[in-house]
């Protein structure tokens, strides 16, 4: 049995994702440092409030759940500004240095996605000292009003600091308003919050389990890591967490000293728009041609029903829906949890349930990268003896995700507007987790086999009438149908600015607040 980690070293947010734990608003604020003491001295106090992993109760000597949490974080200039030795600095990950506006290349942030389409507040980034985001804070809050009350507190925290810290605004929303922080929030339908993002799928279902975290070992199935014999670990706690043992037995670089990276991370922070009318455009105009009919099609996209998250794996078509449908109605949560999460693609090598381009096997593929060839012609069959474990390609590629819709689709027949998706991603190398994924995964299709077919979601589908994008969406190769062929595919998400940041634990947060960073 692995030990708990100290949680009262981490921060919330890399434990929990707020939005399961009865937080379903949220404000990303930006700040740039104008003098390096008194942007410490406002670390320091905003340290004070930041919120931990620590466990919540309501039993004596327990900490309650607060109404609002606080997070922060840093980017590459912000620890600069803050002082930090440079032979702590030069421990930072090239691609962390950069900055994601020049990875764009290995993002394939191009097109409506370059950067001169971001929202202002990323533009300024790098150009003039005076635009840069410094610093990041998160507010989740259970509801409105206490997200506006926890507001309100990091503006008074700023005034207190007058002349070391501003607020940076510049976040695009309704009707070209530009605002002092991003809002987030769970998509209503009804007037009732849901688990849907804009294009109607149910979200938040998949997220890795960790060495470590609480409860690891209950939530494991499909979400930690694949073993030979068929049964579910935890990840090791270093593909997420630095100066922990990560997967390849080693830990993860890291700046020096130890103090300073233990217990902290990297978050990716992207605001990814969604082209809700092109999406439903592209899905009616190909529903009426696919067999399975239009909701089968849109499973097909992602790998999971619309509608409950149902995985195509385990129900690949309507009659396999309906008792899958049965059978989560008559679970609990962690049954629930269970039957959505505990699949894997070993019985589905050839894609003929879930497609190799579907955005939930392009980004978490289990272990079915580890093939070789089958006896039939052109068949793949997995190689379970590739590896200790059948998943050890995917196991140093995983992603935790957190961040939640923002703005509305208020009118379906328009792609412009202010909505998407807000996502944050954590892991413990930024260059073989996250941008491999992006890179190699979401816009490249050769790791499945699929050439240059990028992942059907989010793919930078090229609108150069020379280049168009496709994807094969593959049968079962015992059926007698032919495989589908999406064609032209549509751009559907954009980005709309990023950055990377660096989440340092309690211990880091505290030393960096007094300038006593001593990597000697
Ligand atoms: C607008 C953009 C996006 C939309 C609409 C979207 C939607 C979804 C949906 C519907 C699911 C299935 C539910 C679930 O498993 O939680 C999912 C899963 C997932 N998404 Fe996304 N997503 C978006 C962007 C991204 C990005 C940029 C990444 C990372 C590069 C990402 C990483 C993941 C991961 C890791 C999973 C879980 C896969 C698994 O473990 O099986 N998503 N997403």
């Amino acid at each position: 049995m692995t030990k708990q980690l100290d949680l009262t070293d981490i921060q919330g947010n890399v434990i929990r994702a707020y939005g399961r734990f009865g937080y379903p608003v949220a404000r990303y604020v930006f700040l740039n440092i104008r003098d390096s003491e008194l942007g410490r001295a406002f670390v320091a106090a905003v340290t004070k409030r930041v919120t931990t992993s620590v466990e919540w109760g309501d039993g004596e000597g327990q900490i309650k759940q607060p109404n609002w949490t606080v997070n922060i974080a840093f980017a590459y200039q912000g620890l600069k500004e803050l002082d930090l030795p440079r032979s702590s600095l030069i421990g930072f990950s090239g691609e962390f240095v950069a900055g994601m506006k020049d990875r764009r290349d290995i993002l394939g942030d191009d097109g409506a996605s370059s950067p001169e389409n971001w929202d202002p507040i990323w533009v300024g980034n790098r150009e003039t000292r005076e635009r840069d985001v410094h610093i990041f804070i998160s507010l989740n809050a259970r509801l409105t009003a206490l997200l506006e009350e926890s507001y309100q507190w990091l503006v008074s925290v700023v005034a207190q600091h007058q002349g070391g810290v501003v607020i940076l605004g510049g976040h695009r929303a309704d009707d070209g308003q530009l605002l002092d922080y991003q809002d987030v929030q769970v998509v209503m339908e009804d007037g009732k919050p849901t688990s849907k993002e804009h294009f109607g799928y149910t979200d938040g279902i998949g997220d890795p389990v960790f060495e470590g975290t609480p409860n690891y070992d209950l939530n494991v199935h499909g979400r930690g890591k694949q073993m030979a014999d068929g049964s579910w670990e935890p990840l090791a706690t270093g593909e997420f967490l630095l100066g922990h043992i990560d997967e390849a037995h080693e830990y993860p670089p890291a700046p020096q000293p130890v103090l300073l990276s233990r217990n902290g991370t990297y978050m990716v922070y992207r605001k990814l728009h969604e082209n809700v009318a092109t999406f439903d455009a592209y899905l009616d105009e190909h529903g009426k041609k696919y067999p399975g009919g239009k909701e089968l099609l849109a499973a097909k996209f992602v790998g999971r029903w619309r509608d409950n998250g149902a995985p195509l794996v385990k129900a690949p078509d309507a009659e396999s829906k309906a008792k899958f449908d049965m059978a989560l109605l008559g679970a609990d949560q962690r049954g629930k949890d269970k039957l959505l999460s505990d699949f894997t693609y070993d019985e589905d090598m050839s894609g003929g349930k879930c497609p190799f381009s579907a955005h939930i096997r392009r980004i978490n593929p289990r272990a079915s990268l580890e093939m070789v060839k089958g006896e039939n012609p052109g068949s793949m069959i997995l190689n379970k003896e590739a590896f200790d474990t059948p998943g050890a390609l995917t196991n140093r590629r995983r992603l935790l995700r957190r961040g939640l819709p923002y703005g509305q689709a208020k009118d379906r027949s328009r792609d412009d507007g202010n909505h998407g998706i807000v996502i944050m991603m954590l892991n413990a190398d930024i260059a073989r987790q996250f941008e491999f994924v992006q890179q190699q995964w979401i816009n490249y299709g050769n790791d499945f086999q699929a050439g240059s077919d990028k992942e059907i979601l989010l793919g930078n589908h090229s609108a150069d009438e020379k280049f168009p994008s496709k994807a094969v969406l593959q049968v079962d190769p015992d059926s007698d149908q032919a495989p589908y062929f999406l064609s032209k595919i549509p751009r559907l998400v954009e980005t709309r600015g990023g950055e990377y940041f660096f989440v340092p634990s309690m211990t880091a947060l505290r030393m960096i607040a007094m300038g006593v960073i001593d990597p000697t």
